[in-house]
């Protein structure tokens, strides 16, 4: 009987179902593109507009007829940018929007450690989930062409194969939460510096070996849901609606399935935003904005202007549907997911995640003894110890995660590094002194910052203070560095010099000089010229490093923390020894009538470490470098074969020992060598990495395999890839100077 009525009722259940008739488009157990086919197919030609454009600074809409939600993507990279006005630029004045801010991608490079960016992408998604977003502007892998370039601290580095380790799990653990990544700027978009008019001029190699990579692993490993079109122009054609980058490279060859955001009024004309493969219109301005029109979005490319010319018969709705069903699908894994996780906003598990991944990104350059005091390196600070410290320097005192640009924050907390220090070197007595006065704005774009900058003084009297100051303190810590400030580490322009601003070098110069006991910590999203590096015993790299900064560095400084970061680019003595600058090959040249700037990438393939090998300088610090208090040993390397063909891979193995008596990691890194080619290729670039945590004492093994890809060069004559037979070398260290084993094997 029970039996029976069970039956019964399972097929009451199901009757019922059937009968409330579930549109193939909302039902999560059809595929995705039925679902897809279904809800285009359900659209009338004004949703279709409406849905491929934006409806306000941040949020396209939805289908409200068919219950598809409003799109909200925000900035990124590093936070959840605070929310601003429907159609302004101005902050919305939330009270909800303080967010974790997490190390500047530059840091997240620097860790070496594709588990870091993984951790990075996940928290990072649930503070979106928690605020509603649903797309993050992010990350940004342009590669660092010149130390000048403004956004390079929201980037990865000058090397693609770095810079395609992290993003692929920035992506993935950003996405895992139901949030897309939409990975910026695509392409080209390497310096700030005129960023509208810049038509750049590059050789397919280097473009497919050196600038393309990190998106190309992005998109086919990282499956990434959203891209963004750069603004300046490839082939004199505006980025954001290019026919090579987007139709044919990024959709056809990549078979992007997602959506090509443009950036924020990166487009400029309908027809080439129909056709080259734009998608979503976000950021055109138009002055119904602020008057005239009621909805000034009507006037995007890709509105009206576009309908009219569907309606009047001059374009059919072929590109049309193409960018509806990209729009939907990116719906489909996000707004419509239903299996999304819950968001959290500044929970403890998101400020542990921003500590860990800042403590593994510093980078220890220098540790010496001061001059005349002995030959125990000054790091790291005991902690235990009854002292004077001396913290001078703006830096120790200025909130980092407000300004640069787009990526400004609003957090809930960031430590100073001030702030940082002084608790963790409780036992100490901890002094400051600014030492010189940089930049004294308390707010950008409606954050204040939280601590007044505001300075009477001038800068003979600060620098008088911090020198006799020093004379009487056991050590001094000088925070110094670059800011978020316009011509510094900020979007829309490059820096103007690739000097330290304001006085600083000044004041380190005077401070060296009567206490020979100073740190240095850079905080900075690329090099500058170091002066005094013979006089300062210790440098480190303290990065923009978000909401944990000040106790991400105390923990560096005081060896809480032993110091595992590596550089991701190589820190140039002076600009001279990058390529694009010794070649005069930045900010380009600008056409008649003051339009367009052509900046032709004359160093080819040259970038960073490579155009150092090739001129044999050395630089100031070199790509892949980085100290630790303990000391490691390499034993010898083996490999599994000599010869390989193309379809097989090659394993090389090496020990690994920490001979120290600390705890710490070190990154063994792995270069190809080409030692006959057709072409003119690098001395050498990088292809494996692996970053080994070891106890004292405590040895591993470290095995990089690489294959075919590792050997190949991007073939102009063909445009395929290739790896000629012929021999190699692998070279393997623990930075690009410092590769002492060699292996050499042949591609048959
Ligand atoms: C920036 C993008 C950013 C967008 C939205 C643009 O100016 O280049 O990186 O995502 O603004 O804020």
């Amino acid at each position: 009987m029970k039996k029976i009525a069970l039956t019964i009722l399972t097929l009451v259940a199901a009757i019922m179902i059937q009968a409330q008739n579930i549109p193939v488009y909302l039902d999560e157990t059809k595929p995705l593109e039925q679902r897809v086919e279904d809800a285009l197919s359900r659209m009338t030609l004004d949703e279709k507009i409406a849905i491929i454009h934006a409806q306000s600074k941040f949020s396209s809409p939805g289908v409200k007829r068919l219950g598809i939600p409003d799109l909200w993507t925000d900035d990124g990279p590093h936070g959840v940018r605070p929310d601003v006005l429907w159609d302004e630029w101005e902050q919305a004045g939330q009270t909800n929007d303080s967010c974790v801010a997490f190390p500047a991608l530059t840091c997240l490079a620097a860790t070496w450690n594709p588990a870091m960016a993984r951790i990075y992408g996940e928290n990072l998604g649930e503070e979106a989930l928690y605020r509603g977003k649903n797309v993050i502007l992010g990350p940004g892998v342009n590669i660092y062409r010149t130390p000048l370039g403004g956004r390079n601290f929201e980037y990865m580095g000058e090397d693609p194969w770095l810079a395609s380790r992290i993003v692929v799990p920035y992506v993935q653990g950003l996405q895992s939460k139901g949030v897309a990544a939409c990975v910026k700027h695509y392409a080209l978009n390497n310096d700030e510096e005129y960023r509208h008019q810049v038509n750049v001029i590059v050789s397919d190699r280097a473009l497919q070996e050196i600038y393309l990579p990190a998106f190309k692993a992005a998109v086919r490993e990282g499956g990434a849901w959203a891209i963004m079109g750069a603004y300046n122009l490839y082939k004199n054609q505006h980025n954001c609606h290019n026919e090579i980058m987007l139709n044919k490279i990024l959709k056809h060859d990549w078979q992007f399935d997602g959506v090509v955001i443009s950036d924020w009024g990166g487009a400029h004309n309908t027809e080439q935003a129909v056709k080259n493969g734009l998608d979503l219109e976000f950021g055109t301005w138009t002055d119904g904005l602020t008057f005239g029109a009621s909805n000034a979005y009507d006037n995007y490319y890709l509105a009206l202007p576009y309908k009219q010319l569907i309606l009047d018969g001059k374009m059919t709705t072929k590109e049309l549907d193409e960018k509806v069903r990209r729009v939907l699908r990116l719906h489909f894994r996000t707004t419509m997911n239903r299996n999304r996780p819950y968001g959290f906003l500044c929970s403890d598990s998101h400020y542990a995640a921003a500590l860990k991944i800042a403590q593994e990104g510093i980078v220890l350059l220098k540790n010496d003894a001061p001059k005349g005091k002995g030959t125990a390196p000054v790091l790291p600070l005991d902690a235990t110890k009854k002292q004077r410290i001396l913290v001078v320097g703006e830096n120790a005192i200025k909130m980092m995660t407000v300004g640069g640009g787009s990526s400004s924050l609003k957090v809930q907390k960031e430590i100073l590094p001030l702030d940082g220090i002084k608790e963790r070197f409780s036992n100490a007595e901890v002094d400051y002194a600014r030492g010189y006065v940089g930049d004294t704005i308390q707010s950008y774009n409606g954050v204040t910052v939280g601590r007044s900058l505001y300075e009477m003084r001038s800068n003979d009297e600060l620098l008088h203070e911090a020198v006799e100051k020093a004379k009487n303190a056991d050590v001094v810590i000088f925070v110094g560095g670059l800011n978020k400030s316009d011509y510094q580490d900020a979007e829309g322009h490059d820096r103007k010099s690739y000097d330290l601003p304001y006085a600083q070098n000044e004041v380190i110069e005077a401070l060296v000089a009567v206490n020979p006991r100073l740190v240095f910590v850079g905080i900075s999203g690329t090099g500058f010229v170091v002066p005094w590096l013979n006089k300062v015993p210790a440098i480190v790299q303290g990065w923009f490093v978000g909401s944990e900064s000040g106790e991400a560095i105390a923990s560096v400084l005081a060896g809480d923390v032993n110091p595992s970061g590596k550089l991701p680019f190589t820190w140039y003595a002076d600009l001279n020894q990058c390529g694009a600058h010794a070649l005069n090959a930045y900010p380009g040249v600008w056409r008649e009538g003051n339009k367009i700037i052509d900046e032709e990438y004359k160093e080819g393939v040259y970038v960073g470490y490579r155009w150092i090998d090739k001129q044999k300088v050395k630089p100031l610090f070199p790509f892949g470098y980085g100290l630790s208090y303990t000391t490691f040993k390499l034993g010898k390397v083996t490999a599994d074969k000599n010869q390989l063909t193309a379809d097989e891979q090659i394993s090389f193995s090496v020990s690994v020992t920490n001979t120290g008596n600390r705890a710490g990691a070190e990154t063994i890194q792995l270069y190809v060598s080409d030692k006959k080619a057709s072409v003119d290729r690098p001395v050498k670039e990088l292809k494996a990495f692996q970053k080994i945590f070891l106890q004292p004492g405590e040895t591993r093994n470290v095995t990089l395999t690489i294959g075919r890809d590792a050997l190949s060069f991007f073939d102009e004559t063909t445009g395929q890839w290739k790896a000629e037979p012929g021999a190699f070398e692998a070279l393997i260290g623990t930075a690009s100077d410092n590769l002492p084993s060699k292996c050499s094997f042949e591609l048959k």
